[in-house]
């Protein structure tokens, strides 16, 4: 498969070193990089917000992906699209009007996305299939990085891929992604891989290529 996407989350990089970081990623070889927004309500854990992606616009020009984990996401699509996002998902547990919030993104300029807890069917994303440029299938409880592959997201990558069909959406995968667990989900039919540890383990640009690379070559 020659369209596989890596999109390294920078939750696992090195806080006080973030710009050498992001150029780092930039430089080994990531498609996109991966944010991680978490509100401390809706996962038990607190990130970053549109200040910082802001200023680390400017760093590199690879796609910024961001994933919201938070409760109320409606309340923020303005603030993470002019801070210079490409792509925003929402987790579908908090979407009450998903078709609305889909819309609201693409009217933004922004690709959308909808992420489905490991708990969480895909059942109602046939209504919005249209409406959705990528679903994130988690593979661990959204939170933490560094968690343990949940098994369980093989099986609904398949429902996923048999879902999406021919459409033009992207099947991320999200949690424990390894080059242990990699291959599954490949098979499974993912096409984008985020990965936090095991992209940042090492230090520096030539550790990340190495990583990147090794989860590259399992497709
Ligand atoms: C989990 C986040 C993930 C996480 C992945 O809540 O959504 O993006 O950072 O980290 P690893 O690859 O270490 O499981
Ligand atoms: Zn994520």
């Amino acid at each position: 498969m020659t369209n596989l996407l890596i999109a390294p989350s920078i939750l696992s990089s090195n806080f006080s070193n973030l710009k050498e970081e992001i150029q780092a990623i930039d430089k080994a070889g990531a498609d996109w990089i991966h944010l991680d927004i978490m509100d401390g309500h809706f996962v038990p854990n607190l990130t970053f917000g549109p200040p910082i992606i802001r200023s680390i616009r400017q760093i590199t020009k690879k796609p910024f992906d961001a994933h919201l984990m938070v409760t109320n996401p409606d309340e923020y699509l303005e603030a993470y699209s002019s801070s210079g996002v490409n792509m925003i998902t929402v987790h579908k547990e908090v979407s009450t009007h998903l078709d609305r919030t889909l819309t609201r993104i693409r009217e933004l300029g922004c690709k959308a996305g909808v992420a489905i807890n490991p708990a969480t069917s895909i059942s109602g994303l046939e209504f919005v299939l249209d409406k959705l440029d990528l679903i994130l299938v988690m593979s661990v409880n959204p939170g933490f990085g560094g968690q343990e592959f949940l098994n369980s997201s093989i099986d609904k990558i398949k429902l996923i891929k048999n879902l999406v069909g021919d459409r033009d959406i992207k099947i991320q995968v999200d949690g424990g992604i390894n080059d242990k667990t990699a291959s599954k989900v490949i098979q499974a039919g993912a096409n984008v891989l985020v990965a936090g540890s095991a992209i940042f383990k090492g230090t520096g640009l030539k550790s990340y290529k190495k990583n990147i690379d090794i989860l590259r070559s399992k497709a």
